[in-house]
């Protein structure tokens, strides 16, 4: 069993829960979108190194596709093969029919000492360690659910519904002031007590992210700095862009 290292003696425990249950469907057919190769290596594997680079993170609970064994014994081997370089302990444990149904199953997972979770999407395998360290820092420093975002560069529109048919003209029903809006990435993290709490309190509503649960407990969320590099690859693009992005990083570490 890993253990937080002694710089970290007397913080508290962290742990990092990676939702990788989804199927990926907008990035077209095929493989499970964690299991999609990025730089040669599933993505699931760049995810769980990302949560692993912050020493505070000693454990890295992955959330898996429900109702396959030997799915899961993939992705323990998979993991088993590239494990982390700072130690960090790892566990594979089956996920549900939604992402907050495999946050609520992960958490479940934890030990009863960890203190503070990150919630991170294996869809986002390129976060810097910078920004884990900012997420778990402002926990630290007390902030019940932590969230990093970014200002929008698009100017966004809401219509009333979604169109019936997709590609149908939608009609405009306002446009916020983007000047107000942010767009939210992972890791969130979070007061454990207050994650398990908005999520036995809300467990039948559809929350896109984990600090929306806690909002509706009507508890403080702040926001740090997110960055670029921890884009969500959603579609086939953003394949293109991660890619981009892994080989960027490869020549300057080899500068
Ligand atoms: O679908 P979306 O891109 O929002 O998924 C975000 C993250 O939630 C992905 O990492 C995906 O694997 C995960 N997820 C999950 N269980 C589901 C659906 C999505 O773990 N049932």
């Amino acid at each position: 069993m890993a253990h937080i290292t002694p710089s970290h003696a007397g913080f508290p425990r962290t742990a990092a829960v990676i939702p990788a249950a989804g199927r990926g469907v907008r990035l077209g057919p095929g493989i499970p979108k964690a299991m999609r190769p990025l730089g040669g290596v599933p993505m699931l594997v760049h995810a769980v190194h990302a949560m692993a680079s912050s020493a505070a993170v000693s454990l890295v609970v992955v959330v898996a596709p429900p109702g396959d064994e030997e799915g899961l014994a993939k992705v323990r081997a998979l993991l088993a093969e590239h494990p982390p370089a700072s130690g960090a302990e790892l566990a594979v444990v089956p996920g549900g029919a939604t992402r907050q149904e495999s946050v609520r199953l992960g958490l479940a997972a934890l030990p009863d000492d960890v203190a503070v979770v990150l919630v991170h999407d294996a869809a986002r395998p390129l976060v810097p360690a910078a920004t884990v360290d900012a997420v778990v820092a402002a926990v630290a420093a007390g902030a019940p659910a932590v969230v990093p975002a970014l200002p929008v560069t698009d100017t966004v529109k809401r219509v009333a519904a979604p169109a019936a048919v997709p590609g149908a003209p939608e009609p405009v029903v306002a446009t916020p002031d983007r000047a107000l809006l942010r767009a939210v990435q992972t890791p969130q993290g979070f007061d454990r007590a207050t994650l398990a709490a908005a999520h036995a309190r809300h467990a039948e509503d559809d929350a896109t992210d984990c600090a929306g649960l806690v909002e509706r407990l009507g508890l403080p969320v702040v926001l740090v700095p997110g960055h670029e590099e921890a884009f969500k690859v959603t579609r086939p693009l953003d394949l293109v862009l991660a890619e981009a992005v892994l080989a960027r990083r490869r020549t300057d570490d080899a500068h």
